[in-house]
């Protein structure tokens, strides 16, 4: 079964070595495994909460599409995307405010922030806070919810965020009797070093004390590397590795016998000059590829927004059939279709879809799922155990439209359960015949479900 990975990046601003450190390497790295199903894309609604500046916004999207694929995302693999291109999530966004409680937002961690700081200065509560920032966890969740993601991997100040996505896609299943969103869980990576910065704190914009991952070439790498803040300790004098940014940030890039010599070059007395230089080499060696790659990208746009588009049909493939189904649950079904009611209290004798096992030529077993009127629905993956294709077919009977997970593709669709391919349906010649097959199999599902 593959995890579904997802995250989301605010684009507000121009990554630096702490980003690369703490989320696009190890997300990259998690990305390349074969039982990871990653998503990772551009909050840039998100960006609207934090800033009305447009060219910083758009800049920062620019510059964060082009730092992930430069630093190794393939996204042939991920699904890459920009949030604004994905209509479903503004629209779920609003299922979920209608079933969020608004005591459950005046508890989140960044509103009641921006609540005391007014306390703090004497003003009126909500003074300067935007409709926006109080409704930010709800966005997220959506972000996340739309996708089925299992594991969304955050900063610790996040976590709130994540259990209120949680909270509310349990919500929403419990209020609708069916599974139809996977619960996340926050990922936490520990062993993910914080990178500290120029002055020793954690490095961060908010703290203005960032060394650029590309932005400024080589020449302000170098440059910032050199303004990081030391003791006053002489060339000659034994430093403490432990004690300096410098030998923490060394060993972020380092393999362990350069950082082992590392450490022992600072024990030995070099000089704090020297060091940097040290640092300033390792980091470039691997910093200098990307940064080609990088500067390729930024000269070529286009190139970027073809592939956030491709980006977006993958992801949209997912969350327009998802979001369907939820309009049907919510009472927005077209009026010219059978509601759901009627399709359950459909008299014993009324014919039903049905289900017809076989084995293949190798040997294996499947089984294809017919409609009342006996129209080819779907036909199941091979199993080598005849139990095992019973047991999907149990999940079949029970499990609904509306849980259903249901990628599309060019010709077809493919019904995914717990992240993985378990049943196709044929090739359609157009998409109208594609939608027309969709709104069938979701009613055999419906109709095997009220059956159950
Ligand atoms: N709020 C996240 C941050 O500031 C960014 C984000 C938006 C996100 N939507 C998300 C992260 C969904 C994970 C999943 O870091």
């Amino acid at each position: 079964m593959n995890t579904r990975v997802l995250t989301g990046i605010t684009t507000t601003g121009t990554p630096h070595l702490g980003n690369y450190v703490g989320a696009i390497r190890p997300a990259i790295e998690a990305s390349r495994r074969d039982d990871v199903d990653a998503f990772f894309f551009l909050a840039d609604y998100h960006a609207l909460i934090k800033s009305d500046d447009a060219a910083r916004i758009e800049r920062s999207r620019l510059e964060i599409a082009a730092s992930w694929l430069a630093a190794g995302l393939d996204p042939q693999r991920v699904t890459f995307y920009r949030q604004s291109d994905i209509p479903e999530i503004p629209e779920l966004t609003w299922f979920l405010t209608c079933i969020a409680s608004k005591g459950m937002l005046n508890r989140a961690h960044a509103y009641k922030a921006a609540v005391d700081k007014n306390a703090a200065a004497g003003e009126d509560a909500d003074a300067g806070i935007s409709a926006g920032l109080y409704m930010y966890p709800v966005l997220m969740a959506a972000d996340i919810l739309a996708f089925d993601a299992n594991q969304v991997p955050v900063g610790r100040d996040q976590i709130q965020h994540i259990e209120m996505a949680r909270d509310l896609g349990q919500r929403f299943n419990h209020l609708h009797g069916h599974e139809f969103f996977v619960l996340p869980e926050a990922l936490i990576e520990e062993q993910v070093a914080t990178l500290p910065g120029l002055d020793g704190r954690k490095m961060s914009k908010s703290y203005d004390n960032t060394i650029p991952l590309f932005a400024g070439g080589a020449k302000q790498l170098r440059e910032a590397i050199m303004r990081i803040v030391t003791d006053s300790r002489a060339p000659g004098e034994p430093k403490d590795p432990d004690s300096s940014a410098l030998f923490t940030i060394f060993r972020a890039f380092a393999g362990e016998a350069e950082t082992a010599a590392f450490r022992q070059a600072l024990l030995g007395g070099i000089g704090w000059g020297e060091a940097k230089q040290a640092l300033y080499e390792r980091i470039e060696a691997d910093v200098a590829p990307m940064r080609e790659r990088y500067e390729a990208l930024m000269a070529d746009p286009a190139a970027i927004e073809a592939t956030l588009r491709q980006g977006a049909q993958k992801a949209r493939a997912i969350a327009t059939p998802k979001l369907a189904a939820l309009r049907e649950v919510l009472g927005l079904r077209a009026m010219t279709t059978a509601p759901v009611a009627r399709a359950k209290a459909a008299p014993k004798h009324e014919r039903s879809p049905r289900f017809a096992s076989f084995r293949d030529d190798d040997g294996r077993f499947r089984f294809r799922l017919f409609s009342a009127d006996g129209e080819e629905l779907l036909l199941s993956r091979p199993f080598a155990d005849p139990k095992a294709a019973g047991a999907l077919q149990k999940r079949l009977r029970s499990l609904g439209a509306a849980a259903a997970v249901l990628q599309l593709q060019a010709q077809g669709m493919s019904l995914e359960l717990d992240g993985e391919a378990v049943a196709s349906t044929p090739d359609y010649r157009d998409e109208q015949a594609r939608d027309e097959a969709l709104a069938q199999l979701r009613a055999a599902l419906d109709q095997l479900a009220a059956q159950a």
